[in-house]
C-alpha cells in the first residue's frame, strides 16, 4: 500500500522526465518500461531528439567553414590539429602550467580525472586561456556539435590513467553516452599517442539508420534488468561485432599532437583508448547537455559571465544535494592542485563506494521519495 502510495506520487515525475534528457532505465519505470519499450517509446524519443538536434544544427552550422561542417555532419566529429598559432598555445600552456588552486579528482575504475573549472576567477590569472575560449570557432564548433547555442562548461581536465589500484576504467569499453546528440570537445595540451589513451570514435554513428534504431529498441528493452550498470542507465555498451552488424565502419583512434582540437556528438560511439602505462594527459575540455526536445526560449548561459559560472555553481549544487543525504558526489575537492600534478588524492581521500558514480544529473523519483520523506 505504501508502495503504491509513493509510486502514485512519484509518477508524475516519471512522466515529465520523458520530455527531458533523463535516460536511465532503472530510475525511471517509464523510460526502463518493457511494455512502453516494446511499443516504441525509447525509438520515439531518441528519433524526435535526433530531428529537433537537425533543426536547431541548421541554424547553427552557417557560422561554421563549410569543409568543417561538412565534416562533421559525415563523420560525428571534427578533428584540427595545429589549432592555435605556435606562440598563442605556447601562452595557453605557460597559464596551465602555472596555475594552481582548487579542483576536483574523482576515479573510474582505476583512472583518476582531474578537473579545474575555468570561471571569470580562475580566468583572470589565465589570459591565454581566456583568449583561446573567447576565439569564435572553438564555440561555434561546440554549439554545432551539442545543437545548443549556449556557453558550455569549460574545464582543465587531467586524465591519471593506472593512478590507482582497481578494475578497468569504464571508459574504455565503446559506448553512447546517451540516446540523443550531446557535445564534449577535447583542445589537447599534452601529445597522445595511439597507446597512450586516445580518442576513438565510430564515424558516422551519430546518426541512425534502420540497423542502428533495430539494436536501441533491443537494448532499450534489456538494459534495465541487466548486469551491465552504465547500459542500465541509458549509456549503452556496445562491442565492434554488434557496431559492424549496424553498418558503421570499425573504431578510429585518433592520435594527435598537442595543440589539437576535437569536437565530437558523443551520442555516437566513443571511447577513451587503452593506456598502456601511466602517464598524464591534460586538456582544456568542454562539455554541453541540453533538454533533447526544446530549446528554451531565454537561455541564460548564452551569457558568457554566467555561463562560465555554471560549472562551479554545478558543483556547489551537487554538494549540497550529497550533504542533504541525496546521494554521493564524487567530485571530491582538492584545493592547491595543478593540472600537471602527478600525484593524486586516491581513494582514501575520494572515498566513494566502488561502483557508484554521479546521480545528481537530473533530479531522480528516488531523490523526490527521500525528500518527501524529510
Ligand atoms: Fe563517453
Amino acid at each position: 500500500m505504501q508502495k503504491t502510495i509513493k509510486n502514485v506520487l512519484t509518477c508524475p515525475v516519471w512522466v515529465l522526465q520523458l520530455f527531458t534528457g533523463a535516460k536511465s532505465f532503472r530510475d525511471n519505470p517509464l523510460i526502463g518500461s518493457r511494455r512502453l519499450n516494446e511499443a516504441g517509446l525509447h525509438g520515439l524519443r531518441q528519433g524526435l531528439a535526433h530531428w529537433a538536434a537537425g533543426w536547431r544544427r541548421r541554424r547553427l552550422r552557417r557560422a561554421i567553414p563549410p569543409h568543417l561542417a561538412a565534416e562533421f555532419d559525415r563523420d560525428g566529429f571534427v578533428v584540427i590539429r595545429d589549432f592555435l598559432p605556435a606562440a598563442t598555445f605556447g601562452q595557453v600552456l605557460d597559464d596551465v602550467r602555472r596555475y594552481r588552486g582548487a579542483g576536483r579528482e574523482t576515479i573510474q575504475g582505476d583512472t583518476v580525472t582531474r578537473r579545474i573549472a575555468l570561471t571569470p576567477d580562475s580566468l583572470d590569472r589565465m589570459p591565454g586561456v581566456r583568449r583561446l575560449l573567447d576565439g569564435t570557432l572553438l564555440g561555434r564548433l561546440i554549439r554545432l556539435a551539442g545543437s545548443r547555442d549556449c556557453e558550455p562548461l569549460y574545464y582543465i581536465q587531467t586524465i591519471l590513467p593506472h593512478a590507482v589500484t582497481g578494475e578497468g576504467d569504464p571508459q574504455l569499453q565503446l559506448h553512447a553516452d546517451t540516446f540523443h546528440p550531446t557535445v564534449k570537445a577535447w583542445f589537447t595540451l599534452t601529445d597522445t599517442a595511439e597507446g597512450s589513451g586516445p580518442f576513438v570514435y565510430v564515424p558516422g554513428s551519430h546518426k541512425l539508420n534502420p540497423a542502428r534504431q533495430a539494436w536501441e529498441k533491443r537494448m532499450s528493452l534489456a538494459a534495465g534488468p541487466s548486469g551491465d550498470r552504465l547500459s542500465g542507465r541509458g549509456s549503452f555498451r556496445v562491442d565492434e561485432a554488434a557496431i559492424a552488424g549496424m553498418g558503421y565502419p570499425p573504431p578510429r583512434a585518433v592520435a594527435v599532437p598537442a595543440n589539437s582540437l576535437i569536437v565530437a556528438d558523443t551520442g555516437g560511439f566513443h571511447a577513451r583508448g587503452v593506456s598502456a602505462d601511466p602517464g598524464i594527459r591534460v586538456e582544456i575540455w568542454a562539455y554541453e547537455r541540453g533538454n533533447p526536445f526544446f530549446a528554451p526560449l531565454i537561455d541564460i548561459w548564452r551569457i558568457p559571465a554566467l555561463g562560465r559560472r555554471r560549472g562551479a555553481f554545478v558543483w556547489a549544487l551537487h554538494d549540497w544535494l550529497e550533504a542533504s543525504g541525496f546521494g554521493v558526489h564524487v567530485w571530491r575537492k582538492r584545493s592547491d592542485v595543478g593540472a600537471f600534478d602527478g600525484e593524486v588524492a586516491g581513494h582514501g581521500a575520494v572515498g566513494i563506494p566502488p561502483g557508484l558514480s554521479t546521480r545528481f544529473g537530473q533530479v531522480t523519483s528516488r531523490m523526490i521519495r527521500r525528500f518527501a520523506r524529510r
